[in-house]
């Protein structure tokens, strides 16, 4: 399996880094680990091969055999360390950890790529995340005579578990104890045999066994070809693995923990895009189905809605005064779509928080307040954050997720199955949609609760959506002309009001991570406040007028800017623009799903012009888990 021909690997990029909070370059790397009578190169190259999506730029295994450990490391992408191992095969070995690496502390170069080993070159150790008083450990080691050979701080582990007294886990608790920051870390020793152990600080860590095996991986998506269950790390545990066997621990006491096993949903197969091409353009046309899944056994033909599955009651549901919701990115803007929602259909109030934002806050929560985490990944650190920070306020949250296995979803107390299917491209397609379908149910179930409801036009819309939206991909030609304009434009505008706001800033989000064309959504009662003065004919403006209750006012906000020479662009309701972009249905509700669709393809066909990395684009990880 892993020596299939290197056509079959993803392309790879750079792609995890996120500056943030000013602590640096933050990003995600991939953990792989396995003992059991398979060659554990295979189990290895395999299970990092599902982890590449989320980007790196080496790669490296570490076998552990009685006659010593077998290291090969390369930069770039792991189609070289494949190519090496096929050349110069590696021993027979059934232990082993692996790792792809995203640059942070050292440059690229085989020599930082991970596994490190001690000075005896008896102990593995892989890593995921930033140890923050890495220069001072360093300082430390060298003084006690330790020769490191790279400039990691992941290297300083292996020589702080050399030191270390005790057995494998009781070190490696220790050495956890040193090392400030958030990771994850796996490790074996030699001395040790047939035995690996992990601890996590934030960076996740799935594990899974057999009745003669162990495996472990930074998600469970790595695990899928040989696992249907697995379990997941929380933060400040630790995990003892043998073949047949996973023992966990707390780090601060190594108390045993009782863990409960989570579906591996994923399918073992290789991601592919099949003929599509890209992850891009395969999941924003594997939309409609998605809104299918989200809304199977949620919503009935008489727009009756039943979120029992998510365990939300009635009651909990009536109980509810307020909402508030918490995301970044694109999750954001469903959920800013959502707050439109929320007050339209139930009369409920309703704020949608950056995340990052709102875990800083003194906010007070009410005990009647609903608090929904909304997150593709169900990893993103500052939702988590944010979460963690309203929980401890007292706060009940629901986390709406499309990977119920995730921190989010089993740090909440009820959790929303988007059920998208694996999402692959960094920028956000499907999962952004579905997030939209699966806040209108939830809008739905509040007003349904509060005896407001239903919205049965609406609701009914909604359920057409997928059909219609099908329809719509299979005929819609974007305009040549609108992607010449905007590949060559100094910038795009996006324009909107209520819920439009939210799709111009989904607009403006894909059409800047997939192309890097500068673009920016504003408000369109506040283009005359300043923005108007960016807008000349080289400016193309966009404006998304998908619910029609705004196209008077939109339409007067177009004009000015088409006054000052700018090539205008309507999406839904006709606004007398140079180029309108009509959707084939009028439900506001419905509507905003599809006037996403002419949005995406816009990004995309911009970023092929453009000549741009679609799936993985630069700079960007596709879930930020480590701060
Ligand atoms: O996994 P999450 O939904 O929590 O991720 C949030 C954002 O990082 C994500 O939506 C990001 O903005 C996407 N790249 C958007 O396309």
């Amino acid at each position: 399996m892993p020596y299939s021909h290197p056509s079959t690997f993803m392309a790879v990029f750079p792609c995890e880094a996120v500056h943030a909070r000013g602590r640096g370059v933050f990003f995600v790397c991939g953990i792989m680990g396995y003992v059991g009578p398979r060659p554990a190169v295979e189990v290895l190259i395999g299970g990092l091969r599902r982890l590449e999506y989320r980007g790196y730029d080496s790669a490296g295994i570490a076998l552990g055999m009685a006659q010593g450990i077998h290291l090969v490391k390369r930069a770039g992408p792991l189609r070289v360390l494949w190519e090496e191992l096929e050349q110069n095969p590696p021993p027979p070995a059934g232990m082993g950890i692996g790792h792809t690496r995203w640059a942070t502390h050292g440059g690229v170069s085989d020599e930082n790529a991970h596994p490190h080993l001690d000075c005896h070159e008896r102990i593995a150790v892989v890593h995921n995340g930033i140890i923050e008083n890495a220069a001072a450990l360093r300082i430390e080691l060298e003084s006690r005579g330790h020769r490191l050979r790279s400039e990691t701080d992941s290297e300083l582990v292996a020589h702080l578990l050399e030191e270390a007294p005790g057995d494998l886990l009781h070190r490696l608790q220790a050495v956890a104890n040193r090392c400030e920051g958030a990771y994850a870390l796996l490790a074996f020793d030699l001395a040790d045999p047939n035995r690996l152990c992990a601890v996590r600080r934030t960076s996740p860590i799935a594990i899974g066994f057999t009745e003669n095996e162990v495996f472990v991986a930074s998600g469970a998506i790595a695990l899928a070809p040989w696992l249907k269950r697995c379990i997941y790390l929380d933060d400040g545990e630790m995990a003892d693995l043998r073949p047949g066997h996973a023992d966990i621990f707390r780090l601060h006491d190594l108390a045993p923990v009782q863990k409960a096993f989570h579906e591996v949903s994923v399918s073992g197969d290789l991601p592919d895009a099949g003929r599509h091409k890209l992850f891009f353009r395969k999941e924003l046309f594997e939309q409609p189905a998605a809104w299918r899944s989200v809304m199977q056994g949620r919503l009935d033909e008489a727009g009756s809605v039943d979120l029992s599955d998510t365990g939300l009651t009635h009651e909990t549901l009536s109980a509810v005064q307020r909402v508030l919701f918490l995301a970044m990115g694109s999750s954001l803007h469903a959920s800013q779509m959502a707050v439109e929602r929320l007050q339209q259909f139930a009369q409920l109030p309703a704020e949608a928080h950056l995340s990052s934002e709102f875990r800083d806050t003194r906010t007070f929560l009410e005990p009647s307040t609903l608090v929904v985490a909304v997150s593709q990944s169900g990893e993103t650190i500052d939702t988590l954050a944010a979460l963690r920070h309203a929980r401890a306020l007292g706060a009940t949250v629901v986390g709406l997720v499309n990977a119920p296995g995730s921190t989010i979803a089993r740090e909440s107390d009820y959790v929303f199955d988007l059920r998208a299917g694996a999402e692959i491209s960094v920028a956000s397609t499907k999962a952004f949609t579905t997030q939209a379908v699966a806040l209108d149910l939830l809008a739905s179930a509040l007003a349904a609760a509060h005896g407001r409801g239903p919205n049965i036009e609406s609701l009914s819309a909604l359920r057409a959506a997928p059909t219609i939206a099908e329809d719509f991909l299979e005929e819609f030609r974007l305009p040549n002309d609108l992607v010449e304009r905007c590949a060559q434009a100094p910038g795009v505008i996006f324009l909107g009001r209520g819920q439009d706001l939210s799709l111009a800033r989904e607009g403006s989000l894909k059409l800047k991570e997939l192309s890097y064309v500068w673009s920016e959504a504003f408000a369109a009662g506040e283009l005359k406040h300043g923005p108007l003065a960016l807008v000349d004919a080289t400016v193309p403006v966009i404006v998304c007028a998908t619910d029609s209750r705004h196209a008077v006012k939109l339409r007067n906000s177009l004009a000015e800017a088409t006054a000052r020479g700018a090539y205008g662009v309507s999406i839904g309701a006709d606004l007398n623009a140079t180029m309108h972009i009509a959707l084939p249905i009028h439900d506001a509700t419905a509507a905003y799903l599809i006037g996403t669709l002419p949005l995406q393809l816009l990004a995309v066909a911009v970023a092929e012009t453009r000549g741009c990395t679609i799936d993985q684009p630069r700079n960007l990880a596709k879930s930020v888990t480590v701060e």
